[in-house]
Parts: C-alpha cells; sequence; structure tokens
C-alpha cells in the first residue's frame, strides 16, 4: 500500500508542489489549502486530523508576510507557533511523523558563512520569533518530528521574488534589487525531491536545513533571473538589476537578517542527495515554467 501523506497548506507555493510531486511519485497525499482547514482554529484541526488515517504530515501552512507578522504578533503566534502544537499533538496520536516547515529567519544573521542546525537561532524579528516558537511547539510535544528550515522559496504554483523581478523587468528599463542581503533560493520542485525521504526512510529528527547550493544576494538572484529569460528569448526591457541598500528600503516594517545562508550538510550526510546549485534551479524555472507563458 502507498504511504499516506497528509498536506497542510496545500494551496501555498511549497505545499501545492509538494502535492503534485509526491502524487506523482506514487504517494498517497491528501492535502487540506487554507478554506479547508483554517490552522488557527484548533478544535477543526483537531477533529479534521482525527478522523484520518496518515503516516506522515507536513505542514505548510504559516502567516508568511514578515511585515504583516510584526504589525499582529498574536496572529502570528497563533499560526506560526501554537497550532504548530496541535498539528503535532494531533500526529502524535496517529504515530505519524509531522515535518513541520521552518525559516532561515530564525537567524539573527550576523554570521559570514553558512549557518548549520547547531548555530543559536536569535531571531530578530516577530516573524522569525514566531516561526522559532513553531519549532519549539514541536518538539515540545516530540523530539521525533523534524522542522526542515528553508529559504527564499520559488516556484510554479505562486509567485515570487523571481516573478516579481521577471514582470517588472518585461514593463520597465530600469530593474534594482537589494545586493546587501545574502541567502539561498529554495526551488519547491527540489525541495519535494529533497524531502521525501525524511518522510519515512531518513531517521533524522530535530531540525534540518534544505535549500538549493551556494548563495547569493537578491541582486544576483535577480540578475541571473533577468539573463534566464533573455536567454530564453524573452523581450525584457530591463536587463540589468541594479544594486539597493537594505537600509534604503523605507517599505519594509520589519527588521531582515542580512546574512541566512544555511549549511545542507546535515540533509546530505542522511540522505545521500545533493541539492543542485541555485542557478541551475533558476534557470530551470524560467525556462520551463515562466518563460512560456511570456514569450
Ligand atoms: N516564501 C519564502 O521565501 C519562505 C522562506 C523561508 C521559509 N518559508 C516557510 O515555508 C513554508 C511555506 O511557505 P510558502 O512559501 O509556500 O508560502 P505561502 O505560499 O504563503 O504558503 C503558506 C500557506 O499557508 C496558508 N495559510 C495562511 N494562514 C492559514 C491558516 N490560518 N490556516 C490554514 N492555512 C493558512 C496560506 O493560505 P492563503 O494564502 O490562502 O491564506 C498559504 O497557502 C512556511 O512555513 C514559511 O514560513 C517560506
Amino acid at each position: 500500500m502507498p504511504r499516506r501523506i497528509v498536506i497542510i497548506g496545500s494551496g501555498g507555493r511549497l505545499g501545492a508542489a509538494l502535492m503534485r510531486e509526491w502524487r506523482a511519485a506514487g504517494d498517497d497525499v491528501i492535502g487540506f489549502n487554507h478554506a479547508l482547514l483554517d490552522i488557527g482554529d484548533f478544535r477543526q484541526v483537531h477533529e479534521t486530523l482525527a478522523e484520518l488515517e496518515f503516516d506522515a504530515l507536513v505542514n505548510c501552512a504559516a502567516q508568511t508576510n514578515v511585515d504583516r507578522c510584526e504589525k499582529e504578533p498574536d496572529e502570528a503566534f497563533l499560526l506560526n507557533s501554537k497550532a504548530v502544537a496541535t498539528i503535532a499533538d494531533a500526529c502524535t496520536r496517529k504515530k505519524a511523523r509531522c515535518i513541520h516547515i521552518s525559516t532561515d529567519y530564525v537567524f539573527d544573521g550576523e554570521k559570514r558563512e553558512p549557518y548549520t542546525e547547531e548555530d543559536e537561532a536569535r531571531p530578530i524579528s516577530v516573524y522569525g520569533e514566531s516561526k522559532l516558537g513553531g519549532e519549539r511547539c514541536l518538539h515540545a510535544v516530540s523530539d521525533s518530528h523534524l522542522a526542515v528550515r528553508v529559504s527564499w522559496v520559488f516556484g510554479p504554483d505562486r509567485p515570487s521574488f523571481v516573478d516579481q523581478i521577471l514582470q517588472h523587468a518585461l514593463e520597465h528599463e530600469t530593474v534594482e534589487a537589494i545586493g546587501d542581503k545574502v541567502a539561498v533560493p529554495t526551488y519547491t520542485l527540489d525541495a519535494a525531491r529533497l524531502l521525501r525521504p525524511l518522510l519515512d526512510e531518513v531517521p533524522l529528527d530535530g531540525v534540518v536545513h534544505l535549500c538549493n547550493a551556494g548563495t547569493c544576494t537578491w541582486q544576483e538572484y535577480g540578475q541571473h533571473a533577468l539573463d534566464c529569460a533573455l536567454a530564453a528569448g524573452v523581450p525584457l526591457k530591463g536587463r540589468t538589476v541594479g544594486a539597493l541598500k537594505m537600509a534604503e528600503l523605507k517599505a519594509f516594517i520589519a527588521r531582515r537578517p542580512v546574512y541566512t545562508a544555511m549549511s545542507t550538510a546535515l540533509l546530505e550526510r542522511t540522505t545521500g542527495l545533493t541539492p543542485r546549485p541555485w542557478q541551475e534551479a533558476v534557470e530551470e524555472y524560467v525556462r520551463t515554467h515562466w518563460a512560456p507563458r511570456h514569450r
């Protein structure tokens, strides 16, 4: 019998990709989008999951708007911290593995080499605090549940930075992005491949980092996306991405960590899988998903 996997947040960028990719790989996947299940309604979560039989659950649902979290901290902690305890508890009752998606924003960004799972998490925003709270709620229920930290998520199921900068370059000659903030993009289709063995085959618990290989600034990330779109024959007006300083962006409400690249050495050691460089993932995304819609 195929294993049965529940995905909460299946309408989101990552959740939708996991649903599609794992179904295609032969898993029996049940998805709950926001309309079907509100994770802030603990009773609904409890009752919905109590009725189901499943082997593993992945929680991709979250309040992901970093500035909204700063303005609405109660909502952030409800959805990103407390709801995780209810979800993890329901999994424990079913003897199912709970994988909770977390973030690089648990770090303060003061390091200048990739963060490992051993590094202390010291968030500098409500979003980061609430996501770290989620990891703690998960592990308070059971040490054998797993928090998977991802960063700069992009993919075909919901627009992200890549789509926004490409759209801007279609319409404008001047394109700019932050040049002094460093992290690692995570392609949702690669995440689906790298996460899959963690559902049951690999005995990993606690926290693990998952992203593509390499590091970049938003400016480098955007420049590469533009180069890939031009190579794929899309007539962009903007061809060069100028550098902005993060301090110049007055629209930001929450503080953002300046450096949150993560090491995937633990993931590689335990799964035997190697994430490909972020440049290859962006190139594939632009060529196969974005460019055909914009030529
Ligand atoms: N995006 C990134 O760059 C990034 C970086 C680091 C970590 N992460 C983490 O990765 C995970 C997946 O993020 P993503 O990129 O896929 O973001 P996303 O597209 O915003 O997905 C989050 C999903 O959660 C749903 N949601 C929000 N409130 C909910 C509620 N009360 N009940 C049920 N569902 C609710 C949203 O539904 P609606 O949109 O319909 O409200 C959305 O489908 C999150 O845990 C996030 O913290 C993301």
